[in-house]
């Protein structure tokens, strides 16, 4: 479990998306934390504090006097207790009282006290997000250490549209693993494909194969969690993009090569996970192919697609680059061999195509020195030690050129 043996304090401010927080404090539970719930008064006036009892099995604090707590310093207990302070809904009003350092009721004063890290998830109608007040004091906050995560864009309870939204539950859960992940690699960006290729014969049909895309997008998560910025250029999938991540869509192999190099020289670590296409048809037809008079198929000429894996190695200023290999025998030998022929410093090897679309994977390294095996787990915790390897392998004396999300 991702939180397991953490302790969250999750402040719940005063707006409708405090019905979010909920399934927040739900998710959390679920994850393994240790949640305990502090309400603001207004908050309470949206969501009652018995419905956050319930869930996170914990009895609810909205006062800053609270009989409860021997000394009645509640705010320096529960601030003490927690490894991080999640605010969510972070309402206008929260958020420039934080700003200000004002210190007059329970939560108020807990992040006064805190001395540990604090999470803002700001929801609040788009012209109050908008107001230069608030985002100065975004910036003062920003400048404080404080993480911000969101607000998103879309339909607001007010009718509007826009920026302004609560970031949806489980995309604050996965900034809240990555908040508490030792960022072993902030600074850096990370390049990652993913997914299958599509390769149109004609405008309805195509050639593509049965990659689900899983693995890179667990290895595209990992990445954000330890810090990096993270670039996705992934095919068609039916998965939704990992939090904090910037997605780039492409079909054909040439548009994912074409994706990738354009954006290479940004990156210090290149990992291929996509099951790119080894061949597309020679020819594109205009028009849908039509069935012939005596019903014989047509042959379909191929044409090779470009290697993504070899080119970026062969950069004069290469990425560190990770290739993927999904053998079906023999991987020990096959996946060395191809860790060379492409020229990079480590290949991961499984045996596929049964991983195919599973969440739980087997994973074996290849470098220089041998081979190594990951073990078997589920994807986004192979993702994890696989991330915390690579970490470990790129240059100390590479100059960090991206600050890390939320900075
Ligand atoms: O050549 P093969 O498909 O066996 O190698 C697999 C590795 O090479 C994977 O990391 C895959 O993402 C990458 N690859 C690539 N471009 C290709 C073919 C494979 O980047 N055209």
């Amino acid at each position: 479990m991702d939180l397991q043996g953490r302790s969250i304090l999750l402040a719940v401010t005063g707006g409708v998306a405090a019905y979010k927080s909920a399934e927040l404090c739900r998710l959390l539970v679920k994850a393994g934390a240790q949640v305990q719930v502090v309400l603001t008064e207004s908050a309470s006036r949206f969501v009652g504090a018995a419905t956050f009892q319930a869930l996170s099995g914990k009895a609810v604090f909205t006062d800053l006097w609270d009989a409860r707590v021997p000394n009645t310093m509640a705010h320096i207990e529960l601030a003490r207790a927690a490894d991080l302070i999640v605010v969510a809904p972070a309402t206008a009003h929260t958020l420039a009282r934080a700003a200000q350092g004002l210190a007059d009721d329970l939560l108020s004063t807990l992040l006064l006290a805190a001395g540990k890290p604090v999470l803002f998830a700001p929801a609040m109608n788009r012209e109050m997000w908008l107001h230069p007040a608030t985002q100065r004091n975004m910036a003062t906050l920003r400048a404080d250490g404080a993480r911000i995560c969101g607000p998103a864009s879309g339909e607001q309870a007010c009718g509007e549209v826009g920026e302004g939204r609560l970031v949806e539950p489980e995309d604050l859960l996965q900034d809240i693993v990555a908040a508490l992940t030792a960022s072993c690699l902030e600074g850096r960006t990370v390049l990652v494909t993913a997914g299958p290729t599509f390769e149109p014969i004609d405008p309805v049909r195509g050639l593509t194969n049965r990659s689900s895309g899983k693995m890179g997008y667990a290895v595209a998560r990992a990445a954000r969690e330890a810090g990096a910025r993270v670039l996705l250029v992934s095919g068609p999938t039916a998965l939704a993009a990992p939090f904090g991540v910037e997605c780039i869509a492409v079909e054909s192999a040439q548009q994912m090569f074409d994706a990738v190099m354009a954006r290479a020289a940004q990156a210090q670590v290149f990992i291929a996970t996509a099951a790119v296409a080894d061949w597309r048809p020679a020819q594109v037809l205009a028009q849908k192919q039509k069935k012939t008079p005596d019903a014989l198929p047509p042959p379909i000429a191929l044409q090779t697609n470009p290697d993504i894996l070899a080119a970026v190695a062969a950069l004069p200023q290469a990425p560190f680059c990770v290739g993927f290999a999904a053998e079906s025998e023999n991987l020990l030998q096959h996946a060395s061999a191809k860790r060379l022929r492409k020229g990079v410093p480590l290949l991961v090897g499984n045996l596929g195509p049964e991983t195919f679309g599973r969440d739980d994977n087997r994973l074996e390294l290849f470098d220089a020195s041998g081979h190594q095996s990951l073990g078997a787990g589920s994807k986004i915790d192979l993702a994890r030690k696989l991330v915390a390897h690579i970490a470990q392998r790129l240059p100390v004396s590479d100059t960090p050129l991206q600050s890390p999300p939320g900075a």
